[in-house]
């Protein structure tokens, strides 16, 4: 709760506001059509594509009706198609159901619409007081309050929505959530944030303290981490040597062929499989030699590791990187 904080945003949005078509309908199609629409792409882009689908399919049934393939052609352009596929699917569903649905779980239900997208459905169309939170909002409210959470983490998530939900007006939800984009997207701008115009910098935390170029805090990108490993893979008659590895690394549980320690030579007689060979992972990227190294005699093994029969290798839980370098020479 912070009137001073809603009450100006309000003021701000009466006089600023941007002046957008499905702005002047309380149609929750049109609206849904334009949050859709806008979820990927710029106002000034989408402006013509909503006209034109509002012209060619002026109720849900329309679209619910039409072949995907002219849905398909309508969007051309748009791009992320996947959300016209979902627009044409959720058009369905609603006809299906003979109305919109009007509650904020039954609109967070239908094809393509997620928690930002459900949020502005509601309150601007049905006047339900829920916040939508999205990089504007976060940006905005960062500042004002002087909050430093990384965003993109589940904890700003959590807490930018309670303070939107807590902040929004419940009279003006509409009013309040755009009003929020549109301040967001014209005054409390990412760069050069124009802060001497600002109706709120008097309260604003980040401009009191000369941090608006501090905040929003972002999380630091996983570092993509790399790692260079060398295999023998040995094979004695018919068996070869596996161990399986142990906690505090990858794989943990799962078995492979010898694996060359830091300093540790390849054996004289291997020969190589593949160099440099390139496996992804979430956050690592490996690069893999892979010897295969056949003694005449059994040699002794490191500590760890066992000889089975290859025959038996299919038993073993393997990391993926094994089986792809396993194809390399069976
Ligand atoms: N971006 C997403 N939805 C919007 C809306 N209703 N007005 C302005 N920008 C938006």
């Amino acid at each position: 709760m912070d009137p001073h904080f809603t009450e100006t945003i309000l003021r701000w949005y009466a006089e600023n506001g941007r002046d957008l078509p499905w702005r002047r309908t309380q149609d929750p199609y049109a609206i849904w059509l334009s949050e859709i629409i806008l979820q990927q792409t710029r106002i000034a882009q989408g402006k013509a594509y909503w006209e034109h689908f509002m012209e060619r399919f002026p109720r849900v049934e329309d679209l619910a009706a039409a072949p995907e393939d002219e849905v398909m052609r309508l969007w051309q352009g748009l791009g992320y198609y996947s959300r016209a596929r979902n627009l044409h699917a959720a058009a369905r569903e609603i006809a299906a159901m003979g109305r919109f649905p009007s509650t904020l779980e039954g609109i967070r239900a239908l094809k393509g619409v997620g928690d930002y997208t459900a949020a502005a459905i509601a309150s601007i169309a049905f006047g339900i007081p829920v916040a939508v939170v999205d990089g504007n909002v976060y940006r905005v409210l960062s500042r004002h309050y002087g909050i430093a959470t990384p965003i993109g983490t589940t904890a700003a998530k959590k807490e930018f929505t309670r303070l939107a939900d807590s902040l929004i007006s419940s009279d003006e939800p509409a009013a309040f959530n755009q009003g929020m984009m549109d301040f967001g997207a014209t005054v409390c701008t990412p760069h050069s944030p124009a802060c001497m115009l600002c109706p709120l910098n008097r309260s604003c935390r980040a401009y009191q303290d000369g941090k608006t170029g501090l905040l929003p805090v972002k999380k630091p990108p996983v570092e993509v981490q790399e790692r260079h490993m060398t295999y023998v893979y040995v094979r004695q008659g018919e068996c070869t040597a596996l161990h399986r590895r142990g906690p505090g690394d990858i794989w943990q549980g799962l078995w492979e062929p010898w694996l060359l320690a830091d300093g540790e030579s390849v054996p004289d007689g291997a020969r190589a499989i593949t160099k440099g060979f390139k496996h992804q992972l979430t956050h690592r990227t490996l690069y893999a030699d892979f010897y295969l190294w056949e003694p005449a005699v059994q040699p002794a093994l490191p500590e760890g590791y066992r000889w089975i029969r290859e025959s038996d290798l299919d038993r073993y839980g393997k990391p993926r990187l094994f089986e792809r370098l396993l194809e390399k020479i069976r």
